[in-house]
């Protein structure tokens, strides 16, 4: 921040507009970690396979309502939910991508003669109480594989996200943890047992947990409350009530995963917060970002197709959150590759005329070159030079006009000395140095 910014009243308390809470910019500052963040991830899901596709924003209402559940926190109380105005038809910003997906699947007819790897990323909206990590307008990585039976592409799933934590240097900050929740039969089973559990613990539960009891029980293993997590952990547990089928499709996912060496923590207790899923169920996390701590979260939806008026289609997916992953890399420090190779300072005219071409023959060659404008001491241009995060200054002042070289500073190696390099042999020099393009 400059001493004139930290000075200045803030644009709010003078009255100007402001951004809706909880919904924010991304500003030119930030905006280069999130385009790494959208090249990496692209080509991670298109290396194995997935296609881009995108669909509105604004969907009918009760799409997310047949599709995410009404008993859902997202269905009851966080979504952007309003009265067209001319049609009067009840429309919702889209508080996710999965249902959005599969009615686009089924209008166009998508998985009709064979099954879809596809992915997309964009704005979501929750009318959720803001914090770290958590936003009312928030972006999501979203990848689904419509119809898909089998646990290898669950397993895929999973390891695809495990490539890009590879690709993004986050492995060692994030841990996965897997669990089934069955088939919606073994769930039925599984919820008049929980439901018996917690009835005969009814006054151990707390109001948010009492009202669960009727409309989802499942959803009272998911409470952050502490005082609760003693008799959540006594109650009964999904994995040890799977059917047959589920508990084949469970050893399958843990087969893939174990053969492709992953490490993972079956969590009983998993559930996610979304109607959809049965068996697989998978969350990505880390205790880097305090209470916000899923990166990523899926699973498998063989029943949503057919609630949302499609023909059975087993499909599996997951979501990850942009907003955290970018927390995640300021955090582990993993924001490398934002700056330009280089920043290029000049002195005088001459040097002006000859550091613009210069400039323009280092990007054609590939280099990132950030070229100074607006004058100022060779100082302040240092400065500037330096504040750009460039690992290299270019320097052109009167006496490397005349030599048509250019002085070259190291910024971020510390006691490495600089160099005078002819300007026609810049691009090699760098080639030879082998920095990369
Ligand atoms: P979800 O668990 O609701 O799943 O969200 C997935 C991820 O989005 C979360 O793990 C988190 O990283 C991020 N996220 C969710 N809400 C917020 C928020 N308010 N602020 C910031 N980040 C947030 C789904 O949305 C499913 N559609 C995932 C899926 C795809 N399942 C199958 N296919």
């Amino acid at each position: 921040m400059t001493d004139a910014a930290k000075t200045a009243t803030p644009a709010a308390a003078q009255g100007a507009l402001q951004a809706v809470r909880g919904m924010n910019d991304i500003l030119p500052d930030e905006a280069p970690l999130w385009l790494r963040l959208e090249d990496t991830a692209r080509r991670v899901f298109e290396q194995y396979g997935y296609r881009f596709l995108r669909m509105p924003i604004v969907e009918p209402t009760p799409l997310f309502v047949r599709g995410i559940g009404e008993a859902t926190d997202v269905v009851e109380k966080e979504m952007y939910t309003f009265e067209d105005k001319l049609s009067g038809e009840s429309l919702t910003l889209r508080p996710e991508a999965t249902a959005g997906i599969v009615r686009a699947a089924i209008q166009n007819n998508l998985t009709y003669e064979r099954p879809q790897r596809v992915w997309t990323h964009g704005p979501m909206f929750r009318h959720e109480r803001p914090q770290k990590g958590r936003y009312r307008q928030f972006h999501q990585l979203d990848v689904e594989a419509l119809g898909f039976a089998g646990p290898e592409v669950d397993a895929e799933q999973i390891v695809l996200l495990a490539r890009l934590w590879d690709a993004l240097g986050l492995a060692d900050s994030v841990t996965l943890k897997i669990n089934s929740i069955g088939d919606p039969a073994d769930r039925r089973a599984y919820r008049e047992a929980l439901t018996a559990y917690f009835l005969q613990h009814f006054d151990a539960l707390d109001d948010d947990s009492k009202r669960r009891l009727s409309t989802n029980p499942l959803r009272i293993l998911d409470s952050k409350n502490p005082e609760m997590q003693s008799l959540i952990e006594g109650a009964p547990r999904m994995l040890e009530q799977l059917g047959t089928e589920a508990r084949a499709h469970f050893d399958g996912l843990r087969k893939w995963l174990d053969l492709a060496g992953l490490v993972y923590e079956i969590d009983t207790r998993l559930v996610r917060g979304l109607d959809y899923y049965n068996r697989s169920v998978f969350e990505w996390v880390t205790d880097r970002l305090g209470a916000q701590g899923t990166v990523a979260g899926g699973g498998r939806y063989d029943g949503l197709y057919e609630s949302l008026g499609g023909k059975p289609t087993p499909a599996c997916g997951f979501a990850a959150g942009m907003e955290r992953l970018v927390l995640l890399l300021r955090e582990t420090g993993k924001t490398a590759a934002l700056a330009p190779l280089a920043y290029l300072v000049h002195q005088g005219d001459a040097a002006a005329a000859l550091a613009w071409r210069l400039a323009e023959t280092l990007r054609d060659a590939g280099y990132d070159t950030v070229l100074h404008a607006g004058g100022g001491s060779m100082k302040s241009q240092m400065k500037k030079a330096d504040a750009s995060g460039a690992r290299f200054a270019f320097i052109l002042a009167e006496d490397e006009a005349r030599n048509r070289s250019v002085t070259v500073k190291w910024l971020r190696e510390i006691g490495r000395e600089q160099q005078t390099v002819p300007m026609d042999g810049l691009s090699a020099w760098l080639a030879e140095r082998a920095l990369s393009v």
